[in-house]
């Protein structure tokens, strides 16, 4: 299959409407698109990612008008939230409706709804006419893609449509909000903060499932956002050894961080978090077999990013 590259949101919403998949840029990372009352098209999503069927698909939506046709109902702390927060980095999963095909939601009763704050991801959805299953556009397993390059990368001629959009803002998956109990459940750390949510629904709780229970997120159990290099964590580079097959990634600098063959210094943990699997990707094409992550405080942003970097660690 050839696979369109184009900046054009019209042309990609094109191939969407005839049951094609299409990568498209939002503020967070890169998604997948499919037609969400498709079953036809949401099933190419999860052949082509090779994703688990037992794990669910985000509702993208570019109008509050389409919730209505994907939830049952919008729960009091839902309805807060998205007063707050949406178009932007969140994801709120609420009762599913019956018109949503449940291969979407991977059979659960539930479904997660996000309204991307993206211009160029706004514009392709409200030229879709519809909304949009999409997960992250990487082959599964694989670091989120934070540029159209590295969607290229995993689904060159495996899927009709790259819209090619700039590098995504957040660089970090949205944050996750279980809004169907009586107290809302934070399922993924995200740009949107936990300090951020408390603000607006006092009560919210971080979800951890019992070791052996079955996870409300299944995508969490999942080995996830892991480059092919293993992930060390340091508390200072000073922790560094020496090594040509090593790279390093944190905010503080220091002489230990020449002792790799790739080191990024970033100045703010917001530029730790845009340039993370970005420089995951880097560290594979140069045959990286190490990575050094410095640790950040498990605060705001810093709570997502250190999410992310211990997944990628555990494997
Ligand atoms: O920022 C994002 O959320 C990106 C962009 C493309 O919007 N999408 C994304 O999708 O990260 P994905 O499929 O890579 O991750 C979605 C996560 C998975 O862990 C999945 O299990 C969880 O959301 N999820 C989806 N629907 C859910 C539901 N109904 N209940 C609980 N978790 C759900
Ligand atoms: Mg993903």
């Amino acid at each position: 299959m050839k696979t369109k590259l184009t900046a054009s949101p019209e042309e990609a919403a094109r191939f969407l409407l005839r049951d094609e998949l299409v990568a498209f840029p939002t503020e967070t990372v890169y998604g997948l698109g499919a037609n969400i009352f498709s079953e036809k098209a949401v099933g190419k999503i999860f052949e082509v990612k090779g994703r688990p069927s037992d794990n669910p698909l985000i509702a993208h939506i570019s109008d509050f008008s389409e919730l209505l046709l994907l939830v049952k109902r919008i729960t009091a702390p839902a309805e807060k939230l998205i007063d707050t927060f949406f178009p932007g980095p969140l994801t709120i999963v609420l009762p599913k409706s019956k018109y949503v095909p449940s291969v979407v939601a991977a059979g659960l009763e539930t479904i997660g709804v996000r309204m991307p704050s993206h211009p160029v991801a706004h514009k392709f959805l409200k030229a879709c006419g519809v909304s949009v299953a999409a997960p992250s556009a990487n082959l599964s397993g694989k670091p989120s893609p934070t540029t159209w390059q590295a969607a290229k990368e995993d689904l060159d001629g495996k899927i009709s449509c790259i819209l090619k959009g700039d590098q995504s803002d957040v660089g970090l998956e949205s944050t996750i909000v279980d809004c169907t109990g009586k107290t809302p459940l934070l399922l993924r750390a995200g740009a949107i903060t936990l300090e951020q949510l408390q603000e607006v629904v006092p009560g919210i709780e971080v979800y951890s499932p019992a070791p052996d229970a079955r996870p409300k997120s299944p995508g969490q159990k999942y080995r996830h956002y892991a480059p092919n290099a293993s992930i060390i964590l340091v508390d200072h580079p000073s922790e560094i050894e020496s090594s040509q097959f090593a790279a390093y990634i944190g905010i503080e600098n220091s002489v230990s961080a020449n002792k790799v063959k790739i080191s990024n210094i970033c100045p703010t943990v917001t530029e730790y978090a845009r340039s993370l699997f970005d420089f995951f990707r880097y560290c594979d094409a140069h045959q990286i077999k190490i990575i050094y992550c410095q640790r950040v405080a498990s605060t705001g942003l810093g709570l997502a990013l250190m999410d992310r970097i211990s997944r990628a660690a555990q494997h």
